[in-house]
């Protein structure tokens, strides 16, 4: 059985190809997104396609692909907003993901970036290797006694509170559907709440059709004035021109971004030699209290390891007329 995985990177076929020596598919690795420019070139007889965050599988996607007979999507990630699950339905294709690969991957990667931007680390790296040991410019604030807002408590948002718990810090989380009493040291607040009190928010809720652009200048207003935002979430929460207007004003103090909403076009990829139309992230990258990493969060040796385990398990389960705990589309 043939599985073709889109968006494939050296590391993907490492960790596949040798989660794959239990299962023996043939697996096919391409460099390529998938969108519409690229579906007709899969091969009829392919059953199902591995897909990854940046791969765009809309209705128009989906009807080629059940045409040429495939029957299985499987995301190898958390996030599923780049599919169209109904279409998906309506053309009897499952979709499978990897709900919880290593929420303490992202988890740690969001407490990464909180710590390099706050004690300007990334700074201090390169000035100590140019002899520069002075500290002017490299001023931070104690984590310590510091109120964070978590928006979305499910696996990682709670990873992430484990951890800050350790510095001292207060929690105030905003979930809508999680059960507050689960989860022992937050505080359960409402948005506006948690936006007014919040010294540092960190947003690990998925993006939905009701949330994008919820970051937007006015939920920035509501924040205190020198706001820490830290986001390895999705990046369409943020509306990037109103976080770039606030953080002229002083309004954001620090921006800690893993994701970014136009990120298709960037991430992933070695740019270092082209010229990058995209102005927005431009300006983003020459504020000296803004720190973009690309996508990264997920990556650990654990999570990789998961994430191929996973996606294989559930791909053998499914051709077997099985249904996995992790299937969206059944
Ligand atoms: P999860 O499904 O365990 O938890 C998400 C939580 O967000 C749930 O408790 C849900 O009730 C809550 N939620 C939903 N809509 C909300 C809203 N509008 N406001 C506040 N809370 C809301 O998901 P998990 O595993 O914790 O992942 C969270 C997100 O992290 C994923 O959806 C994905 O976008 C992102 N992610 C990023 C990675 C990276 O490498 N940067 C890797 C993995 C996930």
């Amino acid at each position: 059985m043939k599985i073709v995985f889109f968006s494939a990177k050296p590391y993907d076929k490492q960790f596949f190809s040798r989660h794959n020596a239990s299962y023996d598919f043939g697996l096919e690795f391409l460099e390529t997104h998938l969108g519409p420019h690229i579906v007709n070139a899969v091969e009829p007889g392919t059953a199902a396609v591995c897909v990854f965050v940046n791969d765009r599988l809309t209705k128009e996607v989906i009807e080629v692909l059940a045409a040429k007979g495939v029957k299985i999507i499987a995301l190898r990630c958390a996030g599923f907003n780049n599919v169209d699950l109904k279409a998906a339905q309506q053309a009897g294709i499952h979709v499978c993901r990897v709900p919880a690969y290593s929420p303490e991957a992202v988890a740690e990667h969001a407490v990464a970036m909180l710590l390099t931007l706050n004690r300007k680390i990334h700074k201090a790296y390169n000035r100590v290797r140019e002899q520069n040991f002075a500290l002017n410019g490299l001023l931070g604030f104690n984590l310590h006694g510091k109120t964070i807002g978590v928006i979305g408590m499910g696996k990682i948002g709670q990873a992430f509170c484990r951890i800050v718990k350790g510095f001292g810090c207060t929690i105030v989380a905003y979930d809508p559907y999680a059960n507050a009493k689960l989860i022992p040291d937050v505080e359960f607040t409402s948005l506006e709440e948690l936006l007014k009190r919040s010294d540092i928010i960190s947003l690990h809720c998925p993006l939905t059709p009701d949330n994008h652009h919820f970051i937007n200048a006015t939920t920035i207003a509501q924040m205190k004035k020198g706001v820490t935002i830290v986001n390895t979430s999705r990046g369409a929460l943020i509306d990037t021109k109103d976080a770039i207007e606030a953080l002229k004003s002083g309004h954001i103090g620090n921006l800690a971004i893993d994701v970014y909403e136009q990120e298709e076009n960037l991430f992933f990829r070695d740019l270092s030699a082209e010229i990058i139309p995209d102005d927005m992230i431009q300006r983003l990258m020459s504020f000296p209290n803004v720190l973009v990493t690309g996508h990264q969060a997920f990556f650990t040796v654990e999570a990789l390891d998961q994430i191929a385990a996973t996606t294989l398990h559930s791909v053998n389960e499914l051709s077997n007329g099985r249904i996995p705990a992790d299937v969206m589309v059944k």
